[in-house]
């Protein structure tokens, strides 16, 4: 099958298009999937660049990406959900392969059905950010009617669906991004307040003991620099747990009527099929900023790595 995949850690050079072994067979409570989009986040640059190979198994070649969408077309005999010929979207995490091939054989438990109302190119923008971010605000920080959310980062992968998720819910969004997408944030997201970052001592401005929530989607704030902006029970949530800054908060927090919550997402089908739900009832909407073919996917890491991204960058499989 064709693949993208590497073989040390890198930057984007290391990528090669090429042929790697068709899966040779379908454990009992997997499918085999032909993947027709994948789509990109940070943590696969983070793991091609070497950053995280502690916390992998240092298998190679590897393939890239978590997201994907695709058809299923072989079944292993436990399999009870799912049919040959359906459409469905998941991500894997990442321990030892990637997704950058034609064939992908995953767990039942992480696929569910692509949202009627979208398609395959569109479900693949969405597992891993989505169910950051809803684990991250729902599950962990207990968002609900009548909160204040400040959410830092919030035009990128995870921020979209952030901001969706914290105003479906019927919180006050602040978004905070850069001045080009304070505009987009207002009218595409209807956010109550837009800041842009560039301004100096943006978070000088805000007012103290105002949010239940500040959402760290983004990576660069810390407990410290931000606690005296949520309320007495209030809780920041960071996607980068292991930042040294992120640590002495966690302990700092300890001695605080204020909390420090940390994601990291967990891919599961009960999650996946709340945002499928929210999809299908309009409620979430999927944001792909740019598109590209398989030979193109180093252009789409390099565009991913400026940090610049709204929303999604998706890479089309050859079939
Ligand atoms: N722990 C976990 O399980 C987990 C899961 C998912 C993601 N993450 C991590 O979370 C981080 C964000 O992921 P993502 O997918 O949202 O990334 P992303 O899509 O690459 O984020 C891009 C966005 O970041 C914004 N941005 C750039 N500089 C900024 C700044 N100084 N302040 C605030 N916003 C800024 C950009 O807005 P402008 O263009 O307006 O500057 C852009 O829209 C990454 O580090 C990722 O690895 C962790």
């Amino acid at each position: 099958m064709k693949a993208l995949y590497y073989e040390k850690y890198g930057d984007i050079s290391v990528l090669k298009q090429g042929e790697l072994d068709d899966p040779k067979v379908v454990p009992d409570e997997e499918v085999l999937i032909k993947v027709k989009y994948f789509g990109l986040n940070p943590l696969d640059y983070k793991l091609r660049s070497g950053m995280l190979k502690l916390m992998t198994f240092p298998t190679f070649p590897r393939t890239i990406g978590s997201d994907f969408s695709g058809e299923i077309i072989a079944l292993g005999k436990n399999v009870k959900n799912f049919k040959v010929g359906d459409n469905v979207f998941g991500f894997l995490s990442q321990l030892n392969k990637g997704v950058s091939s034609q064939l992908l054989t995953a767990n039942e438990s992480i696929l569910s059905l692509i949202p009627s109302n979208t398609d395959l190119p569109e479900a693949s923008a969405v597992p891993l950010a989505a169910l950051t971010s809803y684990q991250a605000l729902v599950q962990l920080a207990k968002v609900r009617k009548g909160n204040k959310v400040l959410i830092n980062g919030a035009s990128g992968g995870t921020g979209i669906f952030a901001v969706q998720i914290a105003k479906m819910l019927g919180s006050s969004v602040t978004s905070i991004t850069s001045d080009r997408n304070i505009r987009w944030m207002r009218d595409t997201f209807l956010v109550d307040n837009a800041i842009d970052y560039n301004q100096e001592n943006f978070l000088d401005n805000l007012k103290n003991n105002e949010y239940d929530i500040i959402y760290d989607c983004y990576g660069n704030l810390s407990f410290n620099s931000v606690k005296n902006l949520l309320k007495s029970g209030g809780s920041f949530v960071t996607t980068d747990p292991f930042k040294l800054s992120n640590l002495i908060g966690m302990l700092v927090s300890k001695f605080s009527k204020k909390n420090f919550l940390s994601v990291i997402v967990n891919s599961n089908n009960t999650d996946l099929n709340v945002i499928k739900n929210w999809i299908e009832d309009g409620k979430i909407k999927i944001f792909v900023d740019k598109k590209y073919n398989f030979n193109e996917a180093h252009l789409a890491y390099k565009y991913l790595e400026t940090q610049r991204v709204k929303g999604k960058v998706i890479v089309k499989v050859d079939d």
